[in-house]
């Protein structure tokens, strides 16, 4: 399952009021033969204001991360990393060389895990604008993590025509993921002064306003992250301080996110949907959320997007099998898998429908909508839950446990 979720973009910008420049003008130079090592909480460098860090961050027991990070915040949010797909131990090292590289070493094998592409760098810095640079004699920037995001675009940051954000595996798992936001190349989208975010066409011209926002960049740290479920959010708040005409509490408050309703934008013909197969997914004023029906439950919990298995065993086809009493419904209003239908009638009853399924061992769900009646096999796929659509799916399952070992 990879979604590739295209806006008609070229260009993703985020500009707001910070003075900003693309040479480096840091007040803390990393100077050649700087190095730091996975072994705590402490192991970073911060940008001028130590507002941000880039460094090690313990993701799980003794395994580390490279990564930029909100400093000045309990959660310290990642929105950069190096090696996500391949955890370092505990006493691997990063490290700008004297002959100017930039690089990651794995503790004990020695192992190059990660390394910035340049040459002729003499100092690195993390600027206030939560850009890690590294540059020339002539305070050039040669290398940015504004050049290759992770899965959050920040303010002031552009993401160019080339440049993909790629989803984390699980909010916990900073491998790649599922879903990747690339840019089409007829339009721009801007995150202006006015802290919202546009499409532009590439002359210039406003399509479109995507996102908007009303908080100042000077109360409040923002960032949009491509989430694991393929929703791109705009984190519109996190206040700096605490302060007492300021009501909004001390965490990330979000607000608008593309696409409005992923559950029913990914519907394709083969694959599983937003969710995975045999999932429901739905969609409240938080975001997406992917459940299971009765009678399924969570291949695995901690990673609900691999989708739902039966708790039960199947009917069997057998033709001496005389199962069908061990067999019943659950209704779930609202809950359809649109894409699963192998059968159709009209002018039926609830009850006509509900035979029908129970007496067909290919039957895992029928749904019934007024007088029309839908079987579905399994595996489910594109499963949502939504008030508009006015179904009932009648979800077949075995009367008791006792078979399922
Ligand atoms: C950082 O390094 C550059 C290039 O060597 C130099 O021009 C600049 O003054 C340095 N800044 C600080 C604060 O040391
Ligand atoms: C993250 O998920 C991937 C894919 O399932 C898995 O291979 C990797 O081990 C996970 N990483 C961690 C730290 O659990
Ligand atoms: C079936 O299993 C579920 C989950 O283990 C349990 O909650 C439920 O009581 C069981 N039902 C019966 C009829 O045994």
């Amino acid at each position: 399952m990879a979604f590739e979720l295209s806006y008609p973009l070229f260009f993703l910008l985020l500009l707001l009021q910070l003075p900003f420049s693309t040479t480096a003008k840091a007040h803390k130079n990393i100077s050649l033969g700087s190095s730091l090592n996975a072994l705590n909480k402490d192991s970073f460098w911060t940008s001028p204001t130590e507002e941000f860090a880039f460094g090690f961050q313990e993701i799980g027991k003794h395994s580390f991360l490279l990564a930029i990070w909100f400093n000045k915040i309990p959660e310290r949010t990642i929105v950069w990393s190096a090696n996500g797909n391949n955890l370092v131990p505990k006493g691997s090292r990063v490290e700008l060389t004297e002959d100017g590289q930039f690089r990651l070493i794995e503790f004990r094998t020695g192992k190059q895990i990660w390394y910035a592409d340049f040459t002729g760098v003499v100092y690195a810095a993390l600027l206030d604008t939560e850009n890690f640079v590294m540059a020339n004699r002539n305070s050039i920037s040669l290398w940015e993590s504004f050049d290759q995001p992770t899965d959050t675009i920040l303010p002031t940051q552009t993401l160019n025509q080339g440049n993909i954000l790629f989803s984390r595996y699980t909010e916990t798992n900073y491998s790649r993921g599922r879903f990747q936001l690339t840019l089409q190349d007829d339009g721009n989208v801007i995150f202006n002064h006015d802290d919202s975010v546009y499409i532009e066409s590439e002359d210039g011209v406003i399509l479109r306003t995507i996102l908007s926002n009303t908080f100042s960049m000077q109360d409040f740290y923002q960032r949009a992250t491509l989430e694991y479920n393929g929703v791109l959010r705009y984190y519109y708040v996190y206040p700096k301080r605490t302060s007492s005409n300021m009501r909004s509490p001390r965490a990330w408050s979000t607000s608008s996110y593309i696409p409005s309703n992923i559950c029913a934008s990914i519907s394709e013909e083969t694959g599983s949907g937003a969710c995975g197969f045999n999932s429901l997914c739905r969609q409240d004023d938080q975001g997406p959320s992917c459940h299971c029906p009765n009678g399924y439950s969570f291949i695995d919990p901690n990673d609900v997007l691999k989708g739902c298995k039966q708790d039960f065993v199947s009917r069997s086809c057998d033709k001496t099998s005389q199962e069908t009493d061990h067999f019943h419904f659950e209704a779930m209003q609202n809950t359809d898998w649109p894409n699963s239908d192998y059968d159709h009638f009209q002018e039926v009853s609830e009850d006509w429908c509900r035979q029908e399924c129970l007496g067909d061992c290919f039957c895992a769900v029928a749904i019934f909508k007024t007088s029309e009646c839908w079987k579905k096999r399994v595996p489910l796929s594109n499963g949502l839950i939504d008030l508009s659509l006015g179904t009932k799916a009648l979800m077949k399952m075995r009367k008791d446990n006792s078979t399922l070992k």
